[in-house]
């Protein structure tokens, strides 16, 4: 039996392929959400693929009560923390919203861990913290900067983390930097679930597809990319959930080396981009979801969406050389179980 993973915003898109992939790797869990984004239905799935009830609290980030009795009832190795608020245009709206549950409840978390004196912590960045990049693929080692409020939480807690590591050398505290998150389990029973008409390209693609949607937009056709469309950086989220068993494993095998030459126990703050190192533009995206569905989608161009760039993709070698993780899974089969998921699902959970 291996280490208990507290994973915050565990019933989320990201966190319930985490917690599938965290399950087969032989680790406990332990899932808090406050259910603000996700639903009860997530976590029932997830315990049926695991075959298992997974342990589920109700709760948010923000409630250092609520954390302690977690914490006061299990033994942790260390967090996963996904829990936060991820819709860039209503992060404009409502900012304060934004920084309260994802910059003050990160701070609460990380309190509360000192005070239990658990000290690895697996954060969910964005490459959103790279702004737009001067250069491509982008490392870890970029300058960082963001537009909107959103992006300024990400980049805010990865400062604090920074300040933390810096103050406190026990402390390891990896930032995961996702590129874009797509696809989603296999089995179809669990994916993303918007809750409103989607912001992000894959699943707007996927609802047009099943015909929730008349007609995708296409932001812009006048980029310098090869077909004029903007370029991503799409990843599994299966595999960027074995991105999150990765970094655990590496936390893991530091903190139990007995080596008398290797001393260093900790990682401090360890930046970590996980993307396939791989640029798809959005025509070549719609393209392939139509070869795999076999479906029509019908798409009209309109003008850049503001705050967009031209083109993000990652270098992948920091978490190959560090983590011994790189992004298996191609394009295609990023559509096609995003499809599995949709067609299975046409109205979420
Ligand atoms: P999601 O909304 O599906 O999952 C986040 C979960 O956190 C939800 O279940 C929500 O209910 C929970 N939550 C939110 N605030 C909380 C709080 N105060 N207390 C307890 N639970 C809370 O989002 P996701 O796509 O799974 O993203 C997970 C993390 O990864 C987020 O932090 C997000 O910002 C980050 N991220 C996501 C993407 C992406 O494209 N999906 C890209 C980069 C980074
Ligand atoms: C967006 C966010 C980013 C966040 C990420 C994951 C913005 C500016 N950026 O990234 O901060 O971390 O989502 O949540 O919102 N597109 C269309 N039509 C659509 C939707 C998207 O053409 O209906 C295009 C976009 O212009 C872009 C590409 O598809 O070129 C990908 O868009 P999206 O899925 O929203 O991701 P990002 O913009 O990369």
């Amino acid at each position: 039996m291996k280490n208990t993973i507290l994973v915050t915003g565990g019933a989320g898109y990201i966190g319930s392929h985490t917690c599938i992939a965290l399950h087969q790797a032989g680790y406990e869990i332990v899932v808090y959400d406050n259910l603000s984004n996700s639903s009860r239905e997530a976590i029932n799935r997830v315990s049926h693929l695991i075959d298992q009830p997974l342990t589920f609290i109700e709760g948010d980030i923000r409630d250092a009560k609520a954390l302690r009795q977690v914490f006061d009832a299990h033994q942790f190795f260390g967090v996963i923390h996904f829990a936060g608020l991820k819709a860039v245009g209503e992060s404009v709206a409502k900012p304060l919203l934004y920084y309260n549950n994802n910059v003050s409840g990160t701070i609460t978390l990380l309190e509360v861990m000192a005070e239990y004196d658990v000290k690895n912590l697996v954060f969910s960045s964005s490459a959103t913290v790279y702004g737009d990049p001067e250069t491509l693929p982008i490392d870890e080692t970029a300058p960082r900067s963001c537009t909107n409020p959103y992006g300024q939480s990400k980049l805010t807690v990865e400062h604090i983390l920074e300040d933390l590591a810096v103050s406190d050398t026990s402390w390891s505290l990896i930032s995961l930097r996702y590129f874009n998150p797509v696809g989603a389990h296999p089995s179809g029973q669990i994916g993303e679930d918007p809750n409103d008409i989607p912001n992000n390209l894959m699943p707007y693609i996927s609802q047009v597809t099943v015909g929730k949607l008349e007609k995708l937009s296409i932001f812009g056709n006048d980029y310098p990319t090869v077909d004029g469309t903007g370029v991503r950086d799409f990843i599994h989220v299966t595999d960027l959930a074995q991105g999150h068993v990765s970094a655990l494993n590496y936390l893991e095998q530091l903190t139990s080396s007995r080596s008398p030459s290797d001393m260093a126990k900790s990682v401090g703050f360890l930046p970590i981009n996980l993307g396939t190192g791989k640029g798809t533009s959005v025509l070549e995206l719609v393209n392939a979801f139509t070869e795999v569905t076999g479906r029509d989608i019908p798409y009209q161009f309109t003008g850049r969406r503001a705050g967009d760039i031209a083109s993000c993709y990652a270098s992948a070698d920091k978490a190959k050389v560090l983590l011994g993780w790189y992004a298996k899974l191609s394009v295609a089969e990023m559509c096609a179980d995003t499809w599995r998921w949709q067609s299975m699902n046409p109205n979420g959970y």
